[in-house]
C-alpha cells in the first residue's frame, strides 16, 4: 500500500501503526532485522533534519538500506520527469519515500511505481508527522476523548492532525486567520472519517481554541516554499502565537507540540518551547519509530 494521506490506513490501520510504533519504542530491538536487505530510498525536494535523520536511522535498525536522494542530483520534474524517475527508481528500491513540494508529484510518483510509496510531506500532508503526533500525545493521556488546539496556519501539518486525530477519536479545534483555515475538503474527510465523539471546530479565535484542551500544537506560519510571505504572514498570525499566557488557558496538564523547526519568538516563546509540559522533542524522537512502524506496515 502507499502511504501518501494518513486516512489510507483506515482506522484499524492507524491504531496497529500506532500499537507497532508504542511497541518499538518500548522494546527497540524488537523491529531489528524484519527487512533485512529491504532497499529504502528517501528522497527530498526541500530541506530537512528530522525527517530524513530520523527515516534513515529507523531504516537502518530494521535491516534495511536507506539511500537519501536530493532534488539538486535527481532533478524531480526537471532533468527527467516525475514518471520516468518513479519507473526508474522501482527497479532498483522496494520502498520510495518523497518528500516534495506539489502532492500531484507524489500522486504521479505512485501511479508510476509498483513499490510502495510514503509521503515524507507535501503542500497537502505530513503524515509521518501526524503518526509521531498521536503517538506523543497518547503517551500523555488516551486518544478518544482527547482535545487537541491547532494554532496558526491551516497547513500541511493541521491536514494530517486533523485526518488522524478525527480518526482516533481526539477532537480538534483549529484556530487560524483568516484566509488561512485547511482545507475544506480535508476538513469534511476528516468529518467523514470522525470516530464517534470526535469534534472539529474551525474558527478564528485562539483563546476559545485553547481554553481546557489537553494539547496545544503550532507550526511555522510560513512553510517551506512561502518564505517570500513571511513578513505578511508574521503580521497576521502575531495573535496566533502560543506564549505563556495562551497556554495557560489550556487543561493544567495540557501538553505543547510543534512539529519542528520552530520559529522561536514567532510562533511560540522560548518559555512555552521550553515549558516543563513541551514535548516537542519526544515528537521529535517518536518521528523514529512512528517509522519503523509505517515501513512494517507497508513492506513488512
Ligand atoms: N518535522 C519535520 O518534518 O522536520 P524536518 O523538516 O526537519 O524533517
Ligand atoms: N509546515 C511546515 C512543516 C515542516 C516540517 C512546512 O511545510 O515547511
Amino acid at each position: 500500500m502507499d502511504f501518501l494521506s494518513v486516512a489510507d490506513l483506515g482506522g484499524e490501520g492507524l491504531a496497529e501503526v500506532l500499537a507497532t510504533a508504542a511497541a518499538v519504542k518500548a522494546e527497540p530491538g524488537k523491529a531489528a532485522g524484519r527487512l533485512t536487505g529491504r532497499k529504502v530510498g528517501l528522497f527530498f525536494e526541500k530541506p530537512s533534519t528530522r525527517t530524513r535523520v530520523s527515516c534513515e536511522v529507523a531504516a537502518a535498525d530494521v535491516g534495511a538500506v536507506p539511500l537519501v536522494l536530493k532534488q539538486d542530483e535527481v532533478g524531480l520534474g526537471k532533468r527527467e520527469s516525475v514518471a520516468d524517475v518513479a519507473r526508474t527508481l522501482d527497479r532498483y528500491l522496494d520502498v520510495l519515500c518523497f518528500r516534495v513540494f506539489r502532492h500531484r508529484d507524489l500522486v504521479t510518483v505512485a501511479e508510476h511505481a509498483a513499490a510502495p510509496v510514503i509521503n515524507l510531506l507535501s503542500d497537502l500532508e505530513h503524515p509521518c508527522q501526524a503518526l509521531a503526533d498521536l503517538q506523543t500525545l497518547a503517551e500523555s493521556r488516551p486518544l478518544p476523548g482527547a482535545v487537541l488546539a491547532f494554532l496558526g496556519d491551516g497547513n500541511n501539518v493541521c491536514h494530517s492532525l486533523l485526518l488522524a486525530g478525527a480518526m482516533r477519536g481526539v477532537s480538534l479545534r483549529v484556530a487560524s486567520p483568516p484566509g488561512f483555515e485547511p482545507s475544506d475538503e480535508v476538513v469534511a474527510r476528516a468529518r467523514a472519517l470522525a470516530a464517534p465523539g470526535a469534534e472539529i471546530s474551525i474558527g478564528h479565535d485562539p483563546a476559545e481554541a485553547v481554553r481546557g484542551a489537553d494539547a496545544v500544537y503550532t507550526d511555522v506560519w510560513a512553510s517551506m516554499g512561502q518564505e517570500a510571505e513571511a513578513a505578511e504572514r508574521r503580521r497576521l498570525f502575531e495573535p496566533f502565537r502560543v506564549d505563556e499566557r495562551l497556554f495557560a488557558l489550556a487543561g493544567p496538564q495540557a501538553i505543547f507540540l510543534h512539529c519542528l523547526p520552530a520559529h522561536r519568538g514567532d510562533e511560540v516563546t522560548d518559555g512555552v518551547a521550553d515549558h516543563e509540559r513541551s514535548r516537542i522533542f519526544d515528537q521529535a524522537e517518536n518521528r523514529m519509530h512512528a517509522f519503523k512502524a509505517i515501513l512494517l506496515h507497508v513492506a513488512g
